[in-house]
């Protein structure tokens, strides 16, 4: 599927989108029917994604975002550079929680990556996430 090139979107940036694309296969959402992908990429160059993870309880439910980012972490990864996200159904803007998360392991002027209307919009951690909370 064709992304549009917008507010200079690097081939890195479609790149990225194309890895979310593909980890959102895997989605497991039978409750909300809402599959998410992302997809990262660390500052050593390595790229890890992630799916929605679902559960009964609604409340364990891991988004997509946090599952690419906790595979990073766990992986001794800790400093990511950019995040791409896309959902299968509508805007893929992150919850509050991931904006959270991703704060604790990426920079203010680090890159989120969201699709909406199968555009890319780039924004820097810091315009989506302003004041983020911080020890
Ligand atoms: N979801 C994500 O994966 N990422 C977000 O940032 C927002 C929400 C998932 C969680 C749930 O499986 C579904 O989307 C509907 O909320």
């Amino acid at each position: 599927m064709d992304i549009k090139l917008i507010n200079k979107a690097t081939a890195e940036d479609i790149a990225l989108m194309k890895e979310a694309r593909k980890a959102m296969k895997n989605s497991y959402s039978p409750y909300s029917k809402f599959p998410v992908g992302a997809a990262l990429i660390t500052d050593s160059g390595k790229i890890f994604t992630g799916c929605n993870i679902e559960n009964a309880s609604y409340g364990a439910t891991n988004c997509a975002e946090r599952t690419a980012i906790f595979k990073a972490v766990s992986e001794g990864e800790r400093k990511i550079r950019k995040i791409a996200i896309v959902a299968k159904k509508g805007d893929a803007y992150p919850c509050g929680v991931c904006r959270q998360v991703m704060s604790e392991f990426m920079d203010k002027n680090d890159i989120v990556l969201v699709e909406v209307n199968k555009e890319i919009k780039r924004f820097r951690l810091e315009e989506i996430l302003p004041f983020a909370f911080e020890l």
